[in-house]
């Protein structure tokens, strides 16, 4: 498995900054295209998640639709009409073969996934998948992301959503 490389690493002050980066980084995404969500309990994942679904739902010219946590259902899905959107959690997920019954490494190829509490995927974890990890700092309303992955796919999108999403300042040239 290739080493997964750092892309970038910014500082999200706000919760507006991290819905900024997530619509932003919202138009890149296609079809087979996977993102895991990592970090604490807290830390940001379901509302950078519901920035992209709520993106690119509005891309699609559907209502803004209630996008609630997939804690207790597992996985939420939408039609964002060029594809559809899979919003899993596997915070409850204990065993991987869980993952093949939700028809998660299907999804993988067909839709656009967002995974939360990836780690439960073990071996289906798809090698070309863009990591963000979310980090709470000290200062209130602070997370500190770091986006890795495979860098001809995502280093572009990665590099537009940092720039859209407004006056970052952290790590000069990252
Ligand atoms: N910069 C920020 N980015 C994202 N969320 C923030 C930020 N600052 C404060 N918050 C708050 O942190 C909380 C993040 O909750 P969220 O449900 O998104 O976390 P999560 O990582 O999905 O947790 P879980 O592991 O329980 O699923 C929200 O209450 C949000 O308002
Ligand atoms: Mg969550």
């Amino acid at each position: 498995m290739a080493p997964d490389i750092l892309l970038s690493e910014l500082i999200l002050r706000s919760v507006r900054e991290t819905a900024a980066f997530g619509a932003a980084l919202a138009p890149a995404l296609q079809a087979g295209d996977v993102i895991l969500l990592e970090g604490d309990v807290g830390a940001g994942k379901t509302h950078l998640a519901r920035a992209i679904i709520r993106a690119r739902l509005a891309a699609a010219g559907k209502e803004e639709e209630d996008i609630p946590s997939p804690t207790f259902t597992l996985v939420q899905t939408y039609d964002a009409g060029s594809c559809e959107i899979w919003h899993a959690d596997l915070y409850r997920v204990g065993d991987p073969a869980e993952c093949y019954e939700l028809g998660l490494p299907d999804a993988f190829d067909t839709a656009v996934c967002l995974v939360e509490w990836p780690e439960a995927l073990a071996e289906a974890r798809p090698e070309n998948a863009l990591v963000l990890h979310l980090e709470m700092l000290p200062e209130a309303g602070s997370r500190r992301l770091r986006a890795r992955g495979p860098e001809a796919r995502w280093a572009g999108p990665v590099a537009r959503a940092r720039r859209l999403a407004g006056p970052d300042t952290a790590s000069p040239g990252k």
